[in-house]
């Protein structure tokens, strides 16, 4: 089929390349003529594994190309995704600016039936107001044109394999015509054995935002737990492993640590807390699960200064500068925010990722990056796992306690097990467990 993709994000990249790669005709669009540029070079703007080597077989097989917005490659595609982005205004609503802009813009290079697919995280009622624009710009194809929700339950680091096995395609539409398309588009996916749940439109947008509110609410249950087990004397990875072992409750997502980051929850658990404020319908239940993920940077910050005191002088390493293993992307990191906190409390704040050290950077100037692990915890006071990188799981502890000034880690991740850290002579802090307290 040829399928268009606007918006070349992470999801807007991937959908066009996964589609490619079972076999689909597809242009990737944009208004960022660098991005263009870089991508018809074969050059992925962010890493994500996999998605480099697949984007340049599927543009040396003929298959994907990339073209600046409004060049007229919409002409003649069955199908159009827009994946532009929904950023959130000052009040945490999402903006639907560039949906309209896009819904607009493309609405004058349709030539016959077309299906417009919503692929980006929205309030329930978009789609909706998506149709009646395209609608309103085209009278003459009132009848040609659909448009159909899909949202993407894809997660960074693993959106490669995600794309091409998910575990369920969810498709909101209003008519046989939008539904029957998306399943010949899908179809190779769902031949492999990929569960293709139907709804309406309303239906779909609302079950996005409602299963990344619920993953951020096991999160935050986690992390509740962990502030309470650390005052009882239980292990909170132990509590959660109980808990998990529960298939009706599952153990997936009850890590308790720094808390959750990254453009995906922190964002929709905001709109979608705004969407049920319009609809009527207050949802503190949301803010608390924000408010727990933001104890978890501050439960950190006590535990740094009960080993520490006070943090000026203090060289404090963090391991881990991304929002969570495999990604580059530092967007509303746990890390990041906790270096924020530790350089106002005066301390020098080193920092290390195998990949997000340069987005560290251009994101937080005050924060040092060193470029290898060793580097950051050379001479540091302290050092605090921010991101469970397996790399940090394997970490040298002999060395590691060789190269820090105090032999003093605080587990953000749970990466580390205490007792080991105890033999190797750490002054070991968990997240919900084993935690050191300075005698005071
Ligand atoms: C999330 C969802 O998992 C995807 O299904 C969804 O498609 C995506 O948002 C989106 O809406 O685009 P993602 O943001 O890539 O995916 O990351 P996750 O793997 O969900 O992790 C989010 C955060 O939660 C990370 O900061 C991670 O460290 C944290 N986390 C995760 C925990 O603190 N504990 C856990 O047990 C699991």
């Amino acid at each position: 089929m040829q399928v268009v993709v606007v918006g070349t994000g992470h999801v807007g990249l991937i959908t066009a390349v996964t589609l490619s790669a079972v076999g689909h005709d597809v242009v990737g669009l944009d208004d960022d003529e660098e991005k263009i540029g870089a991508l018809q070079q074969g050059v992925c703007p962010f890493f994500e594994p996999g998605l480099q080597g697949l984007l340049e077989q599927m543009m040396n097989a003929g298959r994907l190309r990339f073209d600046l917005e409004g060049s007229g490659a919409v002409k003649g595609a069955e199908v159009i995704f827009f994946c532009v982005g929904t950023p959130p205004r000052a009040s945490g609503e999402a903006s639907l600016v560039f949906l309209e802009r896009a819904a607009r813009s493309i609405a004058f290079s349709l030539s016959g039936p077309t299906v417009v697919v919503e692929k980006s995280t929205v309030p329930a009622g978009t789609a909706e107001r998506l149709l009646r624009v395209l609608r309103f710009e085209r009278p003459d194809l009132v009848d040609e044109i659909e448009v159909v929700s899909n949202p993407e339950f894809l997660r960074e680091g693993q959106a490669v394999e995600d794309a091409l096995h998910p575990d369920r395609i969810l498709v909101g539409a209003r008519s046989p015509r939008g539904f029957e398309t998306m399943r010949r588009l899908f179809e190779p996916l769902i031949r492999d054995g990929s569960r293709l749940i139907e709804t309406d439109m309303p239906t779909a947008e609302l079950a996005k935002h409602a299963s990344n509110a619920f993953l951020a609410l096991k999160i935050s249950f986690a992390n509740a737990l962990a502030r309470l087990c650390e005052r009882a004397g239980a292990d909170v990875t132990a509590v959660v492993d109980v808990m998990g072992s529960d298939p009706r409750i599952g153990r997936a997502f009850l890590d308790a640590g720094l808390g959750y980051g990254g453009f995906c929850f922190p964002k929709d658990l905001q709109a979608f807390e705004r969407l049920a404020a319009r609809l009527g319908y207050d949802f503190p239940l949301l803010r608390e699960v924000e408010r727990i993920n933001g104890e978890a940077v501050e439960a950190t910050v006590d535990k740094v200064k009960d080993a520490l005191w006070n943090l000026e002088d203090k060289r404090i390493a963090l391991l881990g500068l991304a929002f969570k293993p495999n990604t580059d992307d530092v967007r509303f990191s746990p890390a990041l925010a906790l270096a924020r906190r530790l350089l106002e409390e005066g301390a020098t704040v080193v920092g290390f990722d195998p990949w997000a050290g340069a987005n560290a950077k251009s994101e937080l100037p005050g924060l040092e990056v060193a470029s290898t692990a060793d580097d950051a915890m050379e001479g540091a006071h302290c050092m605090v796992v921010c991101t469970d990188w397996d790399d940090f799981r394997s970490l040298d502890l002999r060395r590691a306690r060789g190269l820090l000034a105090h032999p003093i880690v605080v587990d953000g991740r749970n990466v580390f097990d205490p007792d080991t850290m105890k033999a190797e002579g750490f002054v070991y802090y968990g997240t919900g467990r084993a935690t050191h307290r300075s005698p005071h």
